[in-house]
């Protein structure tokens, strides 16, 4: 390997400097100085050159992509908890959002607020140090996360240098990945081609792409970031949320499309009424406007709440509407054979979405709504959810539209139908149902279950109509060879599809359990028990009695269990699983339950503590507890500072237990 003279090394910094400069101008202000071929030339120039003389700089474009791909994500705790946002859903609640900062800071002047877009995406701390990109993070709990930094450099628009301003010895960024509605229309036109489940809503994509193994997947999506908050800093200070976010636009970094710093509430309302009719323009999907004290030093004082801040709140926009036409309603079977109406629609665009489905609910909904095929009807799509049918528009009807009645047998299989003991849920009730069985294989191999991919809807279909599959048993007597006889197989997806299959063997019993589908199993009573239980051969047999010795477990929910492990059939099943290489290991076993040392608790605090106030109300909140102002016959306890004023002789009074701050810190665990 060549050495590199100095005269390269120049060469290779100048190339990574432009090259970063225009990837800036192209994804972060959307206006490039040069074509794309030149920019291609670069690049390749660059890569041939740290190819030749192996120096390659830690901000080289290069190192956006190329990573081997990763068992698992490690896991990353956050050094401040990366909090959650406070809602309003009125301009009244934004108003008594500024009531309360205002009767917080015992103030009545008006506040500095900046006001930007809420993005529907997936909230990251991007850490910094000597500003080089060094540890990307999903927020996880708020505490921890995952790490994600070879996923989130393959984001074109997250510089991984700082190159301008001040350079911090290390700052926590945080920000929004969103992914824009026309490339999430695009990715699931593509995985519905491709026979794989699509994404509900942008946020859902950009979700699944940044949790991937494989950062090369992460790349072929186009994924965006919006900055807008700090975390822990060292060698940097800001006085306030515009100073910083102007640093940030200095150096480089993308920030919201729109943000605003004004004076007072009403214009922070003038603001977010800009915003929502701006709404439908923006390319990304925006479910509210944020509005943030601009003063970090107010900020400080106000506090958080729990895990909200007192200083910021999130203007929720209603959901967006439409109107369209059922052109036909279907019963869909499920994987327990419910059978659930489903509403066929004329394509409509809600608030960006192509929307051609809507979920009917049950034939009572039906019935509520009076909605017949051919209604006009008021479509709305709440962020999230799958679109739902609001009302009928009665005066749209001609006298054609046509009732629909539930089905009498099963539209799949053409078993009979059982009404359900409410009588609003309508069920299949043949074993061999072809919708159920192979409803019960795609939640088998789905991702929070044995998680196997490539094995999309489609493919189970195809599977299944070539009698490959029956059971989900039968996912791993597949061979490549059969497969490849199939016309959605070559070479490479067919074997993709059995390595992926062996790779899921090893799972644990929490995801296992929940791969079953035992009825009223969800993933977190799966959780549940196998917090409790430690392997899967002491669930055979089991008693609902003892499944019932589990806190939060429900008495259909253990019936159901004890029921599943109580037929010779299943437990047979289970045997051939494991027998096929199933390995179950149990890392959720005894986890003490999450109850946190404060819970149930109200602490008033009288007097100076050796922290500030707000310090100790937030660790109090933290810890589950509640801190309130004024005591009253429901405090739990009174912490006693130095000079106290009325609030003693008020507990004393009502005969509230009072203790020092040493006490308070004891309850805490040490945590002061
Ligand atoms: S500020 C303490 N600003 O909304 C403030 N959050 O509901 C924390 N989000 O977890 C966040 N756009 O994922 C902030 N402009 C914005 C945002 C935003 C989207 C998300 C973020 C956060 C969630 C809270």
């Amino acid at each position: 390997m060549d050495k590199p003279s100095a005269n390269i090394k120049h060469e290779i910094g100048k190339l990574v400097k432009d090259l970063n400069y225009h990837c800036y101008r192209y994804y972060v202000l959307d206006a490039p100085e040069i074509s794309d071929a030149e920019y291609d030339k670069q690049y390749r120039r660059l890569k041939e050159l740290e190819e030749k003389y192996n120096y390659v700089l830690p901000d080289s474009p290069t190192q956006r992509v190329g990573a081997p791909a990763l068992d698992r994500f490690e896991k990353v705790k956050h050094t401040e908890p990366m909090l959650s946002l406070d809602n309003a859903f009125s301009h009244e609640e934004v108003r008594e959002f500024d009531e309360r900062v205002k009767k917080l800071l015992k103030s009545d002047q008006d506040v500095d607020y900046t006001v930007e877009p809420k993005y529907d995406g997936l909230a990251m701390e991007l850490t910094y140090k000597n500003g080089i990109l060094f540890k990307a993070s999903t927020r996880g709990d708020g505490y921890e996360g995952e790490d994600v930094t070879v996923n989130i450099k393959t984001i074109k628009a997250v510089p991984l240098k700082i190159e301008a301003g001040d350079i911090p010895e290390e700052i926590d960024i945080r920000g929004e990945v969103y992914m824009d509605i026309r490339e999430f229309e695009a990715l699931n036109m593509e995985r519905e081609k491709a026979g794989e489940p699509v994404f509900a809503n942008p946020r859902n994509a950009a979700a699944g792409s940044i949790r991937q193994l494989d950062s090369s997947i992460t790349a072929g999506r186009k994924l965006h970031l919006a900055c807008y908050g700090i975390g822990a800093a060292k060698g940097i200070a800001f006085k306030s949320q515009w100073e910083f976010i102007t640093w940030l636009r200095n150096a480089r970094f993308p920030v919201p499309a729109i943000i605003k710093l004004v004076k007072g509430i009403d214009k922070a309302i003038d603001v977010i009424k800009e915003i929502e009719e701006k709404r439908n323009g923006f390319p990304f999907e925006a479910d509210g406007a944020v509005i943030k004290v601009n003063d970090f030093e107010l900020q400080k004082a106000l506090g958080v709440k729990t895990r909200e801040p007192r200083w910021a709140t999130a203007y929720k926009f209603p959901a967006h509407r439409g109107i369209t036409k059922i052109r036909n309603i279907i019963a869909s079977v499920g994987r327990t054979g419910t059978i659930t109406p489903v509403a066929s629609l004329e394509t409509v665009r809600i608030g960006g979405v192509n929307v051609s489905n809507s979920t009917l609910h049950n034939w009572d909904e039906i019935e509520r709504k009076d909605i017949r095929v051919g209604d006009t009807v008021v479509v709305e799509r709440a962020g999230d959810v799958i679109p739902h049918v609001v009302e009928v528009i009665k005066d749209k009807r001609t006298g054609t539209e046509k009732h629909f009645s539930p089905p009498e047998k099963c539209p799949v299989c053409g078993s009979a139908v059982e009404r359900d003991e409410g009588g609003v849920a309508y069920r299949c009730i043949g074993l061999n149902c072809a919708a159920q069985v192979q409803q019960r294989i795609g939640h088998y191999v789905s991702r929070a279950a044995m998680d196997i991919e490539g094995l999309g809807e489609k493919n189970v279909e195809l599977l299944y109509s070539k009698g490959l599959i029956r059971h989900f048993v039968d996912i791993y007597r597949l061979k490549k060879e059969d497969l490849l006889k199939l016309p959605r197989f070559a070479e490479k997806s067919a074997q993709n599809l059995i390595d992926a299959i062996e790779k899921s063997k090893h799972t644990t019993l929490a995801r296992f359990l929940y791969s079953l589908g035992i009825i009223h199993v969800g993933e977190y009573a799966a959780k549940l028990l196998a917090r409790n239980f430690p392997d899967l051969d002491g669930l055979y047999n089991i008693t609902p009695e003892r499944i019932m010795e589990i806190k939060q477990m429900g008495e259909k929910t253990a019936d159901s269990i004890s029921l599943f492990f109580n037929d010779e059939e299943n437990l047979r099943t289970l045997e051939v699983l494991k027998s096929f290489g199933v390995k179950i290991t149990n890392p959720d076993f005894k986890k003490p339950e999450e109850k946190l040392p404060l819970e149930g608790l109200t602490f008033v605090i009288t007097g100076t503590l050796p922290k500030a106030r707000n310090e100790v109300e937030e660790l109090i909140e933290r810890m589950g507890g509640h801190a309130s102002g004024s005591v009253s016959k429901s405090t739990s306890y009174l912490v006693l500072g130095e000079g106290p004023g009325s609030k003693l002789k008020k507990a004393q009074s009502l005969g509230v237990k009072i203790i020092s701050y040493e006490e308070l810190a004891e309850m805490l665990g040490g945590k002061n």
